[in-house]
């Protein structure tokens, strides 16, 4: 054991036994130095992880004490189990109503689907955009329409290789965001009637976007902590004609559920013995917050069955409209299909991309946006912890801008909107999330903004509402 642990042992202990009570300042980095015979960075990194557990609080200029009401951090989600059935899909008016009233700029985003967008180059990318048409090639407008800029798709190939995916150039198709390469990938592997297996709580667009083709859902218990119950998948498969399967194996939405590298493969090799293509949906990989960029279940792919579909606007550039698709065996069916939907994505934004990755300093705008994530993050979890009702349960995703919470009681998440709404603070309740309203007892927060005193308040106002309406 090392020292920091032998040291958040000892001081857990005189907190468990009620030595240390919840208000009572913790011993100085100086007492603990003189009386343990510690170094400063040993004790510092003790009370870091005490911090993390959320056993004790930092107080500006005042110390280490025990929070107030000696909490551990709050319960992850349990995971729950869906009644396996094939179900039409009914969100899409649900969806709409709550991501339309979040346009509002006054409100508090906790709502909103993105990161603020403040924590992007934009005067970069511009700059890049500003280049890359003043020495637009003017052929260059019809070589690069689908399946787009041989540059991009290059730069994208190296980006695979980060994470120890080998897919070349010409196995990708650039889109109109991650959206298109989604929607093109259901639409080569489905037929209307078709079954589709998603996740439990899935991505609502996805639960969207298979409503509007007319297809059916299966719904498969997902763990908030490694995602899709893979045995549950594998009951699905055999008991109804799925066609595809649509999931996030990294930092899903809402859960925040990242896959290990193995069950990642565990889950393209089952998907492989049932000859079912794979939609990953994979746009957060870059948001990481502790690690490694983590691979894709596409590197498990042997067969072409996984469809990898994401883009640059969680990560670069919100707003281009830029993504792709590494389609596997469906390439050829895919590009044909994206000529009857957009024909392709904005050559000049593709370019400015290719510009920025070149010049722009990708690495080091990363590394601060994921700085900034994951210290919302904390600021959140912190204020949930001290202000919502101990019975609450949270995730504490190592990616992407998302936390979930399961709320006491029999809270109704769409009351808690609805009444929240009037506060000026929007949430995402659970039921925008299952295919017919679940997780009625569940919320999305973005933590993706910068955090603030009124971020802070308007936690505190969600606990109060929370509150009454338990
Ligand atoms: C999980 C998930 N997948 C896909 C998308 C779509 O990405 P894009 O904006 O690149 O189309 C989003 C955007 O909100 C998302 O959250």
């Amino acid at each position: 054991m090392k020292r920091y642990e032998k040291l958040v042992e000892d001081l857990s202990r005189l907190i468990s036994e009620g030595v240390l009570r919840p208000g009572d300042r913790m011993p100085s980095v100086r007492e603990l130095r003189r009386t343990k015979k510690l170094s400063p960075g040993t004790i510092l990194e003790a009370y870091g992880v005490l911090e993390d557990q959320g056993i004790i609080e930092a107080r500006t200029r005042s110390g280490y004490y025990v929070r107030a009401r000696g909490l551990g951090p709050l319960s992850t989600p349990e995971p729950r189990t869906p009644r396996a059935r094939s179900l039409q899909v009914d969100v899409s008016e649900l969806v709409f109503g709550v991501l339309s009233a979040m346009r509002e700029r006054t409100l508090m985003p906790f709502g909103s689907a993105f990161p603020s967008p403040e924590l992007f180059p934009f005067k970069s990318l511009s700059q890049a955009f500003a280049s890359a048409a003043r020495f637009l090639d003017p052929w260059k407008t019809v070589y690069d329409l689908s399946p787009g800029s041989l540059e991009l798709r290059k730069q994208i190939a190296r980006l695979y290789l980060k994470s120890g995916c080998t897919v070349r150039p010409d196995e990708i198709v650039i889109t109109c965001g991650a959206m298109e390469a989604l929607n093109l990938s259901l639409q080569t592997t489905t037929r209307p009637g078709d079954t589709v297996a998603v996740e439990s709580p899935a991505f609502y667009a996805a639960l969207q976007v298979i409503q509007a083709q007319g297809l059916r859902a299966v719904e498969v218990a997902t763990d908030p902590v490694d995602g899709m119950n893979l045995s549950a998948l594998e009951r699905a498969l055999t008991r109804y004609p799925i066609k595809a399967c649509w999931l996030m194996t990294t930092f899903q939405n809402p859960l925040g559920s990242l896959m290990s590298d193995a069950k990642k493969r565990e889950l393209v090799r089952l998907l492989a013995r049932h000859e079912v293509p794979l939609i990953e949906d994979d746009v957060y990989p870059e948001l990481y917050l502790e690690g490694v960029r983590p691979s894709p279940a596409k590197r498990f792919d042997d067969k072409g069955l996984v469809l990898h579909c994401s883009s640059f606007s969680k990560s670069l550039a919100p707003g281009f409209r830029i993504g792709w698709v590494a389609p596997g065996r469906f390439a050829q069916r895919v590009q044909q299909r994206q000529f009857t939907n957009t024909i392709a994505p904005s050559v000049p934004a593709q370019l400015a991309v290719v510009e920025y990755l070149k010049h722009g300093g990708y690495e080091r705008h990363l590394r601060q946006l994921r700085r900034a994530l994951a210290a919302q993050q904390a600021s959140m979890q912190q204020a949930i912890r001290r202000y919502f009702p101990e019975s609450t349960r949270v995730t504490r995703p190592s990616g992407g801008y998302f936390l979930w919470l399961e709320l006491p009681g029999n809270v109704d998440s769409l009351a808690l909107y609805q009444r929240a709404m009037e506060a000026n603070i929007s949430v995402s309740p659970g039921p925008m999330f299952a295919a017919q309203r679940g997780f009625q007892n569940c919320v999305r927060l973005n933590y993706g903004h910068p955090w603030s005193p009124a971020a802070e308040q308007a936690i505190r106002k969600l606990a109060r509402l929370t509150e009454e309406l338990a």
